[in-house]
């Protein structure tokens, strides 16, 4: 083994990858999590994992089909290369979680078996069931623990990153972290830092989101000078569980395996869903999208749903659609879709109480993925139009020694993810980014010449700042400071967005912000297992991202994947449909990446071109029908709306 060592945040799928692949390349690595890694948050990850396989490929499909879908799924913000080289790396990722012993579900010859997912005409999609995450982490897991009890990776769980520590030249060369238990605070050292600590959906107060997905990871290194990529992207997905807590995850497989959207053509239909003849349903998704249906991609599933609830087709008039998995609307017997996805349908009926194999689902949209994240680097490959391997520059943040991965990361996703990307882009980054990293630690002084001074004035930041906040005795408490910060990112930077509100939500991010620092109050002053300072902590820096996507969001004045924007003076006309209401997308001016800075406190905004090298930009509406017929029953505006 190498002796110098790279420290990687975050025990998800990016967080393991990375680990596993630097110890597989003589490098000793210190793994923090926040939680035990089998329960980071890919634990939560469903539907499956995307990648280009033999049946796919007899039908006409290829790795460069998927590096285009993916492309075309994001609105052409994600820089080509990376994503081409993923695309083009997926089936040996499938091959290598198989070797592993992912328990991929089996076709009855026993081949691994695939499912549809959005964006895709094609079977593409891997999974294990409707736990696939799970499995996947599981696998990833055993390899890290192999490589612990051989001593090239230690684990430090129950630990909080509080920050980098960065040299006099602005490098990063290791981290100060938190023992939640004991709430020790110490540095260790490190020629590489890794940040894959995920997103940040707890900034909009629900989502599918696990509730340590605050962002603090990204927000601690962004405050020291690393620069966030696209922050105004957040995902949406069309079908969720709401709940008063949290939201739970339905997942798109549902529809993959052919499940249905619809909601009664007459409004505020009281009957039991079950006794609506199929004469009287609106499948909106298949009216709208005959090609593609109920798997059109997440952002645009997403706006229909809201749409079609705007104008009152809710189910009783409220904000809820029907996901119908019966036999009745699929065609499919209750025993099949139970064996392919248990694991969804448990977590409905523990929730709702229903079986959704008998009666169908009443769900919602709910934030779930950040597309933006830090900004990182990649070295293009002219001759092969993907990535140079074993570059130090693949997945290093603009800070030199910090690198990103994961959800963490801004690289691959653009303006909208389309699902069963994901655990495939975390385990990438972490497998396609080890080599460059031992090249950079190789190749930089080591840290253990950097002096113990350094580290110590690092710790003593920290505790300064813990014990300010214990100290403080203000009336704000920051649950409900979080609560407030929540409700207007939920409702005015999500689905569809205006300036007037988004300027509003500026506004009030900016009282809160104040009431923080001149207000706050902890509900607990301890130094044994205290969650408030945890909290209170995050609740900072939830603050500043919320910042960063709204000021984004502001500025970037038309619509693109998740980010839809219409003018102010358009928003309450509701007899025109979204995409007569909303600004288009306007590849003259906006075809760029936002970075943003955090400059003396401010959030400030800059841009730089896309890679677009590999394929151009094109018109993205998946076959959108405009003028289908009305919805037997009514002579509501919907007919004309569409
Ligand atoms: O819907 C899902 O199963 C989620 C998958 C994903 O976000 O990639």
């Amino acid at each position: 083994m190498s002796h110098k060592r790279v420290i990687v945040v975050g025990g998800g799928l990016a967080g393991l990858s990375t680990s596993m692949k630097l110890a597989e390349e003589g490098v000793a690595v210190d793994l923090f999590s926040l939680v035990p890694v089998k329960r980071s948050h890919s634990v939560c990850a469903q539907g499956g994992i995307n990648a280009c396989n033999d049946v796919a490929r007899q039908q006409g499909y290829s790795e460069w089909e998927h590096f285009d879908e993916t492309v075309f799924g994001g609105d052409f913000l994600a820089n080509q290369p990376p994503v081409l080289e993923m695309a083009r790396m997926a089936p040996s990722i499938i091959d290598m979680l198989d070797r592993m012993g992912v328990p991929f579900s089996r076709t009855p010859e026993g081949n691994r078996d695939l499912r549809l997912f959005g964006g895709s005409l094609y079977k593409r999609t891997f999974y294990a069931g409707a736990t696939t995450g799970q499995q996947l982490l599981y696998a990833l897991d055993e390899q890290v623990r192999h490589h612990e009890v051989q001593g090239h990776i230690t684990k430090y769980e129950f630990w909080e990153f509080l920050a980098p520590v960065m040299d006099p030249e602005g490098r990063c060369v290791g981290i100060v972290a938190q023992d939640m238990r004991t709430m020790q605070i110490r540095s260790f050292r490190a020629d590489a830092v890794v940040m894959a600590t995920g997103g940040n959906g707890l900034l909009f107060g629900q989502s599918t989101m696990s509730i340590i997905c605050t962002g603090s990871g990204t927000a601690r290194c962004y405050q020291i000078g690393a620069k966030l990529g696209n922050p105004e992207f957040v995902q949406v997905h069309p079908t969720a569980i709401p709940g008063e807590d949290k939201c739970r995850l339905m997942s798109e497989s549902a529809r993959g395996e052919g499940g249905r959207l619809w909601v009664p053509k007459k409004r505020n239909d009281t009957r039991h869903p079950n006794d609506i003849p199929e004469a009287e349903r609106d499948y909106f998704l298949e009216r709208l999208y005959p090609k593609y249906k109920n798997i059109v991609p997440r952002d645009i599933a997403t706006r229909e749903i809201f749409y079609i609830c705007e104008q009152g087709y809710g189910i009783g008039g409220g904000q809820m659609v029907y996901l119908d998995l019966t036999e009745k609307a699929t065609g499919i017997p209750y025993e099949t879709l139970k064996r392919k996805l248990g694991g969804i349908l448990e977590i409905y009926k523990k929730f709702r109480g229903v079986d959704p194999l008998l009666e169908p689902m009443k769900i919602y949209p709910a934030v779930h993925y950040s597309m933006g994240g830090l900004w990182v680097d990649f070295a293009r490959d002219d001759k092969t139009g993907g990535l140079k391997k074993a570059d130090p520059r693949n997945q290093m943040t603009n800070i030199t020694g910090l690198y990103a991965a994961g959800e963490a990361d801004y690289q691959y996703h653009g303006a909208n993810r389309l699902g069963a990307n994901s655990l495939l882009s975390c385990i990438f980054t972490g497998l396609f980014m080890a080599p460059g990293i031992r090249k950079f630690i190789e190749s930089r002084p080591p840290v253990a010449d950097q002096s113990q001074q350094l580290y110590d004035t690092a710790v003593e930041k920290q505790k300064a700042a813990q014990t300010r906040l214990l100290n403080s005795k203000g009336s704000d408490n920051p649950y409900m400071l979080h609560r407030e910060l929540g409700r207007a990112m939920s409702d005015n930077v999500t689905i569809i967005r205006c300036n007037s509100k988004l300027r509003q939500t500026l506004e009030l991010i900016e009282s809160l912000k104040d009431r923080f620092q001149n207000n706050l109050g902890l509900p607990d002053s301890g130094l044994w297992n205290n969650q408030s300072l945890a909290f209170a902590r995050a609740c900072w820096d939830m603050m500043l991202l919320s910042e960063a996507i709204t000021m984004a969001a502001l500025a970037r004045d038309e619509s693109r994947g998740s980010h839809f924007k219409i003018p102010d003076e358009l928003m309450e006309r509701h007899d025109l449909p979204l995409d007569q209401r909303s600004l288009p997308r306007d590849d003259e001016h906006w075809l760029k990446t936002t970075l943003v800075s955090y400059v003396d406190g401010k959030a400030v905004l800059s841009y730089e071109p896309v890679d677009v090298s590999l394929v151009a930009p094109r018109a993205r509406n998946y076959g959108k029908v405009t003028a289908p017929a009305a919805p037997e029953g009514t002579k509501e505006p919907l007919a004309a709306a569409h």
